[in-house]
């Protein structure tokens, strides 16, 4: 695979760049070849020496010599990535939380503290709440509508401010260039999980955050079966994460980094169709009284003026918050769905659904859900927009 192929995209708009990087001119394939290898052979130890040299010089160039470093095929998409981001570098891990992971371990230390946006990915909560309390990391979160629960909770050991945008299942948008002048005056490192938008609808490293993490496994790879993650960094930030990757190990595989750079051709074409269904599924459920839409649509919401300022597009993923005292109505609505299927992981072509129960959101603090409240959260698919309101149509006959 020659660097120079890329190189030469690199200089064309990002919709080109994904279809025509990474050829495979000297194996005349379309995509570049997996190339798997933990030992990497040299011709002599000199050649080693200069190997070393070079990755000391040009530490982002896709210089190795061992396996956990890399190989050309992750190189390729760390490369792509790095060109979507507009960052310094990007870093690929073997899952989005490894990513999470890296991020947090890079930079905060015994005694140190992390304020948290509330609305985080549950496992990210676990983390920041449970499991670095014992290594005597504290976290605090914050609300992500009243920043002033940031500010006045930062003290003289805040090292990182991670933000997750919109807040896991109950979609609140935050005031993101607020948020990056608060850690900016106070120094502090800021982290953001983009996975929602992915940054072809938002570049969090251009807008001024150190770190940016999304799970690769969903719009990335885009088909529901892989699983990655990336982080991307700028350069005040960048050899820490390496150094921490190095010695955590955590490493996307090429097999998996082939298949997310494959997934990647068409990101743009998905995501634009993701957008278009999920505004017109949008436009139909925000007619309905029953419940109260969780998507960047009515144009009368603080949620609403928050990501228009920031971003370009919205995603497929949407929630609703019922107000209902029957939770069996509310389980038929969603049972009674047929084109949706019930699972975790969003971001691939179909559609999903999931009742997300009171017990599931209990742990936060500033999540305004009562006990008669329930979220029910939808990923909108690649299928026929058409079909996909009829479904809920349907469905939504059983909800009382
Ligand atoms: C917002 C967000 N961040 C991170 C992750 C973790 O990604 P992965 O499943 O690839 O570890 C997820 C997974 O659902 C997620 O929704």
């Amino acid at each position: 695979m020659s660097f120079k192929v890329i190189k030469f995209f690199m200089g064309k708009s990002f919709k080109t760049f994904l279809k025509h990087t990474a050829k495979d001119f000297h194996n005349q394939s379309v995509n570049p070849p997996v190339v798997r290898a933990s030992t990497i052979i040299f011709k002599s130890m000199k050649h080693i020496r200069k190997t070393q040299d070079k990755a000391k010089k040009n530490p982002t160039g896709g210089h190795y010599d061992y396996g956990r470093q890399g190989t050309s095929t992750t190189h390729i998409l760390e490369k792509i990535l790095t060109k979507l981001e507009e960052s310094y570098h990007v870093f690929t891990t073997p899952t989005g939380f490894g990513s999470v992971f890296l991020a947090i371990f890079s930079l905060v230390r015994p005694g140190d503290e992390m304020l948290v946006a509330d609305p985080v990915y549950s496992p990210t909560r676990s983390l920041t709440q449970d499991y670095l309390k014992e290594f005597e990391i504290k976290t605090i979160f914050y609300n992500p509508h009243d920043l002033k629960t940031l500010e006045n909770n930062i003290t003289k050991k805040t090292k990182l401010i991670f933000v997750e945008n919109p807040g896991s299942n109950s979609f609140e948008f935050q005031d993101l260039g607020k948020i990056i002048s608060i850690a900016k005056k106070n120094k502090i490192f800021t982290a953001i999980d983009n996975t929602w938008a992915t940054p072809y609808y938002f570049k969090p490293i251009k807008f001024g955050f150190d770190m940016s993490i999304v799970s690769a496994t969903k719009y990335y790879s885009g088909h529901s079966d892989v699983m990655g993650g990336s982080l991307a960094v700028n350069k005040k930030v960048f050899n820490k994460v390496r150094a921490a990757q190095m010695i955590t190990g955590l490493r996307l595989g090429p097999d998996d980094a082939y298949l997310i750079t494959r997934g990647l051709r068409t990101l743009d074409v998905r995501l634009d169709r993701h957008r278009e269904n999920a505004k017109r599924v949008a436009a139909f459920l925000s007619k309905n009284k029953k419940f109260k839409l969780l998507y960047p649509y009515k144009k009368d919401s603080y949620n609403f003026r928050m990501w228009k300022k920031y971003y370009s597009g919205a995603s497929g993923l949407m929630g609703l918050k019922i107000k209902s005292k029957n939770i069996n109505s509310v389980r038929k609505f969603v049972n009674s769905l047929k084109l949706f299927g019930y699972g975790y992981s969003w971001g691939g072509f179909e559609s999903l659904a999931l009742h997300q129960e009171f017990r599931e959101t209990g742990n936060r603090r500033y999540l305004y859900l009562a006990k008669d409240e329930h979220l029910v959260r939808l990923h909108i698919g690649l299928e026929d927009p058409n079909d996909l309101i009829a479904d809920i149509k349907q469905a939504l006959r059983h909800l009382k």
